[in-house]
Parts: structure tokens; C-alpha cells; sequence
């Protein structure tokens, strides 16, 4: 059996692993970590989770764990010094925030408009993308866990990117978030009162950190406009795309093949596209693909995901199985 360790354990992700570890078949967890809960048991947090303690970063053990999961939020400065001694320690890392997932300081840099904390780490970085770098992430001591909102759209532009059929290089990604996207941690934007019953644009054209990792994996130019629906989880991504005059919808639809063996995508028939039902509580990207204007090259994809499962903490076990040697869907399906 592996050992593994959480940091963060009682967030929403954090939750969400430890359902799919605490049932893996390889894996046991070694240790869990959270802030104002700690000296608690998960279960005392989560009534449906297993009596495991709870302890500070500080106290974590990581004495024969192979691997570990950062579940941080964004920005936190514990973050640095716990993925350094791990990997001082040999223990792999798998961090679920976006510290890591630019491939260098000068991007981090131009987009983000301060230097990044550790330049030296996100050299040593794999963007964990399992659809996209599987063989990269296998040999991984340090995986950069992708976005949520991020997938939804590199997974649907990339294979018409790999087939050339892209015309224009600015492409448009209308995105709208479950609530459970922004964390656990009260904020004044996420609160039910301000949430429910409404339906709001936020960090619109290219201010959202995680405009940086669509780009970079694509090669597009894109315009993001994320938005937070009054609902839990899932993610859906309205993509407005231009492909060469004429593309047939076969000849789009014909560039997916290579997503053929994928587990965890599933594209639609003609005529269908996804609805966060369809996905939530899965492991499944589903992908939508509708000719709009096919003469002019015009098409919308639709893309829906849960954020917490192949968005975050389910696609964060398959990059745990890709790097321990295990079966890829172990504990997913
Ligand atoms: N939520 C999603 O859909 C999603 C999807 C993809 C990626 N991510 C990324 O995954 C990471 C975790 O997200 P999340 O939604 O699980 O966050 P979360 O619900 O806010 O949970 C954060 C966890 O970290 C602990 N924590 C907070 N500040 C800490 C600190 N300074 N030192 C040590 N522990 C601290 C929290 O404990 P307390 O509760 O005691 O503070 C909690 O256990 C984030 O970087 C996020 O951007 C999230």
C-alpha cells in the first residue's frame, strides 16, 4: 500500500479526496492537516468520513509517506515551505492550487505582475493534465494540478487546435461556476445571500489568474468570462469558436478520436450537449460540439465538468496513480 498525506484536508476538496482515497484499493492515508479544526477528527468535521485525526501542517509526519496532496487555498504562505520539504524528504507532490501551473517565472511574472515564490519549483513543475502530458507526469515529483475552470476549456480546444482546423486564434470562453469553486472559507461573494437567486459575471476579459494555463496549453489568444451560478458544484463552459470556412461538423467531430481511449471524456452525439447533471458527482468532461455557421467556420462547444471531482480532487488521484506506477483509473471508476 502507498502512504499518502493531506494538506487542507477539511476544505472542499480536501473532503473529496478523502472519500475517493479512504475507498482506493492501494492507497492508505498517512496523515491529514487542517487549520482551525485541528486536534479534531475528520469525522467530527464530515460525520461521514472516517475517526481520522486531524493535526497542523507542522505536526504532519512524513516519515515513510510516498506522496502528498497540498489542498491550500490560493496564496497561502505555507504552501512554498511544505511542497520544498517534502520533496527534500523524496515524497511527491501533487498541489491542487495554481502556484505551479505556468511553465515559467517570466509568464508568472507578465501575467501576474510580481515574481513568482519560488522559480526553482515551477521549473521542476509538471502541469498535471493527464490527457495531455501522461508520460511527463509518470516520471513527476511535483505535479501542478489543472484549473477547474481551465479544463473546460483546453480539453475541447485542444484537439481542434492539434488538427489545425483553428481559424481564428481568438476564441471566447463563457464560463459559470457552482459556488463550491471558490473554497469553504466564508466570503462575502460566496454566502448563500448573495448567491441565491442571482447569477453574476466576475474578473471578465482577461483579468482571471487562470487565463494563464488555457493559453499556454491551447496556444490560443483567449477572452474568459467566468461567471458564479446559484448552485453547488459543476462547471459549464460556452466556447465561441472559429474554424476554417466550411469545416464539415464530421471533420470537427473527426479530431476528437484522439481522445478515443480517455477514460474520463465523453463526446456527445450530434445534436446533444451537456448539462452539469450530467456530469456532477463524476469523473466525466463531457463535450458538446454545435455548428453554428459551418460556411464561415463558426461552432460553439459546450463543456460541463464537477469542479471538485475530474475538476480537482478525482483528477488529482489519477495524477497520484499515474505517478505511483498504478493503474491510471484505480479508485475513479
Ligand atoms: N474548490 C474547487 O472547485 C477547486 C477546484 C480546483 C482547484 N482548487 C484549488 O484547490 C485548493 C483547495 O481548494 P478548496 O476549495 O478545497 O479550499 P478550501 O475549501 O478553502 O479548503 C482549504 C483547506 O486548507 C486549510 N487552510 C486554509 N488556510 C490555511 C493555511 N494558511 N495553512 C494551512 N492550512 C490552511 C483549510 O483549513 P480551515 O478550514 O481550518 O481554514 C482547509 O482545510 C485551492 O488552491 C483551490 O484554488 C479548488
Amino acid at each position: 500500500m502507498a502512504r499518502v498525506g493531506i494538506y487542507g484536508a477539511t476544505g472542499y476538496t480536501g473532503f473529496e479526496l478523502i472519500k475517493i482515497l479512504a475507498r482506493h484499493p492501494e492507497v492508505e492515508i498517512a496523515f491529514a492537516t487542517a487549520r482551525s479544526a485541528a486536534g479534531q477528527l475528520l469525522s467530527d468535521v464530515f460525520p461521514t468520513l472516517i475517526d481520522l485525526p486531524l493535526v497542523g501542517v507542522e505536526e504532519a509526519d512524513l516519515s515513510g509517506v510516498d506522496l502528498v496532496f497540498t489542498c491550500l487555498p490560493h496564496g497561502a504562505p505555507e504552501l512554498i515551505p511544505l511542497v520544498r520539504q517534502a520533496l527534500e524528504r523524496g515524497v511527491k507532490v501533487v498541489d491542487l492550487s495554481d502556484t505551479f501551473r505556468l511553465v515559467n517565472a517570466e509568464d508568472y511574472q507578465r501575467r501576474r505582475g510580481r515574481e513568482h515564490p519560488a522559480p526553482d519549483l515551477l521549473t521542476a513543475a509538471v502541469y498535471g493534465l493527464p490527457e495531455l502530458h501522461r508520460e511527463r507526469i509518470r516520471a513527476a515529483r511535483l505535479v501542478a494540478n489543472t484549473g477547474c475552470y481551465p479544463l473546460t476549456a483546453i480539453l475541447p480546444l485542444w484537439p481542434l487546435v492539434r488538427a489545425g482546423l483553428i481559424a481564428d486564434q481568438t476564441v471566447i470562453v463563457d464560463s459559470k461556476s457552482g459556488v463550491s469553486g471558490a473554497g469553504r472559507s466564508l466570503s462575502l461573494r460566496t454566502h448563500f445571500g448573495e448567491t441565491h437567486e442571482t447569477f453574476s459575471a466576475y474578473n471578465v476579459g482577461r483579468a482571471h489568474r487562470h487565463l494563464g494555463e488555457m493559453e499556454q496549453e491551447t496556444g490560443l489568444h483567449i477572452i474568459f468570462a467566468p461567471h458564479l451560478l446559484p448552485v453547488f458544484r459543476g462547471i459549464l463552459s460556452t466556447i465561441y469558436v472559429t474554424l476554417r470556412p466550411h469545416t464539415s461538423l464530421a471533420e470537427a467531430r473527426a479530431a476528437y478520436a484522439v481522445f478515443a481511449d480517455e477514460p474520463f471524456i465523453k463526446l456527445l452525439p450530434e445534436g446533444r450537449l451537456p448539462e452539469l447533471r450530467h456530469v456532477q458527482q463524476t469523473m466525466y468532461l463531457a463535450i458538446g460540439l454545435q455548428p453554428v455557421e459551418p460556411e464561415m467556420g463558426r461552432y460553439i462547444i459546450v463543456a460541463t465538468v464537477d469542479n471538485l471531482l475530474k475538476g480537482a480532487s478525482g483528477q488529482a488521484v489519477q495524477n497520484m496513480n499515474l505517478m505511483l506506477g498504478l493503474p491510471e483509473t484505480l479508485g475513479l471508476m
